[in-house]
């Protein structure tokens, strides 16, 4: 049976925070919490970019509860604000959609001195993520939910030098960023599992879906647009392992959720696998290790 989000309990009372939801993936999984019941955080750096995203959802879903918080994930401070803001303003936290992500960036290194891939995909959520597990284990049935890719394949992760002090190579960076995410939802769920919370840590990937991301492909996202989608996925069908990975009730820690067709391109939601380098309990412990130091936020640990 392929799942849809009619397959989805109920979510009303519950809360979702998804990060990058003023376009594309996160967008979409937004309007699917909020049309199930959730009240959605948009987490997003660009204030006038969410206020848009949050009225587009609100003409289609007037009954929804939708609100801004500003989050840049390139910068530590930012992440604190967010989550001082959030815990001011929210006493649960059901779902916490990591999603938003960059891709083949030019080399720079944020305020914090990170490689900008790795902060925006991979350390600002890893910060965000142990800053919000108080209230993600005071709440029952809570999950998390990382976005990697295909794109995991490209690139080790490279433990004596993440932020590409030499060799910059932008496919490989984002390479790293996304095996990074899968890497931590795997560990994540170790950790949960060896300390008996019952919070969840999962993990999806869209396939490939016409999004922004591709925004240095210019004919991709102009005349191609509609046709690349009917051969790729849109940004709605793309969302779809997302919502099954957060909501789905045959969903366990560490299962990782994609498309089911054409080598993980496309297709329903099913459970998917992922390399054996993604696996490597070593790396992703030394991963942890390395990114409690970098951010200064340590949990599980
Ligand atoms: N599309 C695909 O085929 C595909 C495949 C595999 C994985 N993914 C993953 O899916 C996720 C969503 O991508 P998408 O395809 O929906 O791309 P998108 O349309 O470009 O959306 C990316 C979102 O992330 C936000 N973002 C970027 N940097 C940020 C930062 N520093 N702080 C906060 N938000 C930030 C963007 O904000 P702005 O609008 O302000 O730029 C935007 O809201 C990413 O993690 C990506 O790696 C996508």
């Amino acid at each position: 049976m392929t799942w849809k989000l009619k397959h989805a309990g109920p979510q009303r009372g519950r809360t979702a925070i998804v990060t990058g939801a003023n376009v594309g993936l996160g967008l979409e999984t937004a309007r699917g919490l909020a049309s199930v019941g959730c009240a959605v955080v948009l987490a997003c750096r660009n204030q006038a970019k969410a206020a848009a995203a949050r009225d587009q959802l609100l003409a289609k879903l007037p009954q929804a509860t939708i609100e801004c918080i500003p989050l840049d994930l390139c910068s530590l401070a930012s992440v604190r604000d967010f989550v001082a803001e959030f815990n001011a303003r929210h006493h649960r936290l059901d779902l916490l959609i990591n999603n938003a992500g960059i891709m083949m960036h030019p080399y720079t290194l944020t305020e914090d001195g990170f490689e900008s891939q790795l902060a925006a995909n991979y350390l600002g959520h890893f910060a965000l993520t142990g800053l919000l597990l108080p209230q993600l284990l005071e709440t029952s049935g809570s999950r998390v939910l990382n976005v990697s890719s295909l794109a995991h394949r490209w690139s080790p992760i490279r433990l004596d030098d993440l932020h590409f002090a030499t060799g910059y190579d932008a496919r490989l960076a984002y390479g790293q960023s996304k095996l990074a995410c899968l890497m931590f939802a795997y560990e994540l769920d170790r950790r949960l599992r060896a300390n008996d919370h019952d919070t969840l840590s999962v993990a999806a990937h869209p396939g490939v879906s016409v999004t922004n991301l591709f925004g240095h492909f210019k004919l991709l996202n102009t005349l191609f647009r509609r046709p690349a989608e009917l051969i790729l996925q849109s940004a709605a069908d793309g969302a779809r392992p997302l919502l099954y990975g957060a909501l789905a009730d045959d969903v366990e820690g560490g299962d990782y959720c994609g498309p089911q067709h054409f080598q993980q391109w496309r297709g329903p939601p099913v459970k998917v696998g992922s390399n054996r380098r993604s696996r490597d309990e070593r790396v992703a412990a030394e991963l942890w290790a390395l990114s409690e130091q970098a951010t200064g936020v340590s949990f599980l640990s």
